[in-house]
């Protein structure tokens, strides 16, 4: 028999989903007398929550499981766990080709964790990798690692079925599956009882949210309803939309509460028809503007942020430009911009061929950088001179006279702190601005 382990730390990459996820992992382990520490030098067994969506961000955890193999010698009793979406893709295989490995748990094994652990324990290893259609976590009351204390994430749904041609997601998060209403609601009141004055309700495609009941269905507008209506200090946000079903609805229920976050994500991928049909998108660029549109008509002071993908299988120059035409277009707040990285099994890595050299990739990505860039900058500057509501959220790290919060936008602004604190609701007036941060004073009202 070995010891029994008894302080675990917990490291997360990736998405928000995944750091929800350590947040249901540390819940678990808490339940089941194990002590979670943020000081990795206490741990006995380290668990770290992982990513699959691109290459780079399984070679980052690869280079971090040498760390801790290095940090082994010293503390031949540590124990490493994998967790999560590289766990999932490479299961058994990840055990045998990094030898510090001793657990391997999927993201949908996460209540099997104490009995792998005492199996780790008596000095075997132990994996779990099932996926699962009905398992939600529904009831589990999150710890909050690493918290603000006044935002959370709340997982309302799992899994995608969408089979975007170039990702893996549907392949290590398994079916979708959305998560009793009831139970979200509860947890948002209970945050809010706590002091916390942001949730974000998190899911892979919110948009397809849906439960049916006897008292009658749930979709997701109508979910925002029942969450914004707890409070009107209470603020909502949410991720990821697909914009194949951004329904008007949605957009009403946002326009009517104030709380409601006047923020979209609304990841677009590609601005060329041709590579929207290849990436298995299920809408057209004609079909995206539309809904643009229809968010400007319902919000005009929404922002609009997007996902986009450089390089995809067959893009030529042509498809490449109508992509920064579209951002043009759009003009978006801000934008996450990727190379394409081929993921094994998908559809991509099975049927098309990752024909577009790295160098180029590089390059249309660093156009992509570059236009963005602008757009930003022209986005915050138009906000100079407009007040904005904003929620503190702590102390700016360049100067502690200093706060930052965020608009409802999402933006953040940092000004002079005037005795508010970290939770507290201000007017701040912007004064100045870079292409990432709004400068302002609080104007009291
Ligand atoms: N290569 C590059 N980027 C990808 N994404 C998803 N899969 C890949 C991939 N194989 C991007 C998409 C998605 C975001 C979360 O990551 O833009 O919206
Ligand atoms: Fe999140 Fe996707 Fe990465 Fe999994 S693969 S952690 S779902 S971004």
């Amino acid at each position: 028999m070995g010891d029994r382990l008894k302080t675990i730390f917990i490291e997360t990459y990736g998405c928000q989903m995944n750091f929800s996820d350590s947040e249901i992992v540390g819940s678990i382990l808490s339940k089941n007398e194990y002590a979670l520490t943020t000081d990795i030098t206490d741990a006995d067994c380290i668990l770290i929550n992982t990513c699959a969506i691109r290459d780079n961000a399984e070679q980052r955890i690869r280079k971090r499981l040498k760390e801790l193999k290095a940090m082994r010698r010293n503390k031949p009793w540590l124990k490493v766990g994998v967790l999560g979406c590289m766990a999932e893709r490479l299961k058994e295989q990840l055990m045998n080709e990094e030898d510090i490995v001793d657990l391997v748990v999927g993201p949908d094994a996460y209540r099997a964790l104490p009995e792998l652990l005492s199996q780790v324990e008596a000095g075997s290893k132990a994996a779990n990798v099932l996926l699962s259609e009905e398992e939600t976590y529904a009831e589990i009351d999150p710890v909050r690692l690493g918290s603000n204390g006044i935002s959370a994430f709340i997982s309302i749904m799992r899994g995608c079925e969408n089979f975007c041609s170039y990702c893996v997601v549907p392949y290590t998060r398994g079916r979708e599956r959305s998560r009793d209403p009831e139970t979200i609601v509860n947890e948002a009141k209970r945050l809010f009882e706590r002091g916390y004055k942001e949730i974000t309700l998190l899911g892979q495609n919110v948009n397809s949210y849906r439960w049916d009941c006897d008292g009658g269905k749930v979709d997701f507008p109508e979910l925002v309803k029942r969450v914004a209506e707890i409070n009107p200090k209470l603020r909502v946000r949410y991720s990821t939309s697909h914009p194949k079903d951004l329904s008007d609805k949605l957009l009403e229920v946002m326009a009517t509460y104030p709380n409601v976050c006047k923020s979209i994500h609304l990841p677009v991928q590609s601005g060329s028809n041709r590579m929207l049909k290849l990436m298995n998108r299920k809408y057209t660029v004609e079909w995206y503007k539309d809904r643009i549109e229809a968010i400007r008509r319902y919000m005009p002071d929404c922002a609009i942020t997007t996902d986009v993908i450089a390089g995809f299988c067959g893009e030529e120059v042509e498809d490449h430009l109508q992509t920064l035409e579209l951002f043009s277009w759009v003009g978006y707040d801000y934008a996450f911009m990727f190379k394409y990285s081929m993921r094994p099994n998908t559809y991509a890595h099975k049927y098309l061929k990752d024909d577009v050299s790295e160098e180029e990739k590089t390059r249309r990505l660093e156009e992509i950088i570059a236009l963005q860039g602008k757009l930003s900058l022209e986005s915050y500057r138009k906000d100079v001179g407009k007040t904005f509501e904003v929620l503190i959220e702590g102390t700016s790290k360049r100067n502690k006279e200093q706060l930052f919060g965020r608009n409802s936008q999402n933006k953040v602004l940092v000004f002079n702190g005037n005795g508010y604190k970290p939770g507290d609701y201000v007017m701040v007036k912007v004064l100045d601005c870079t292409s990432a941060t709004l400068i302002g004073e609080i104007v009291e009202n």
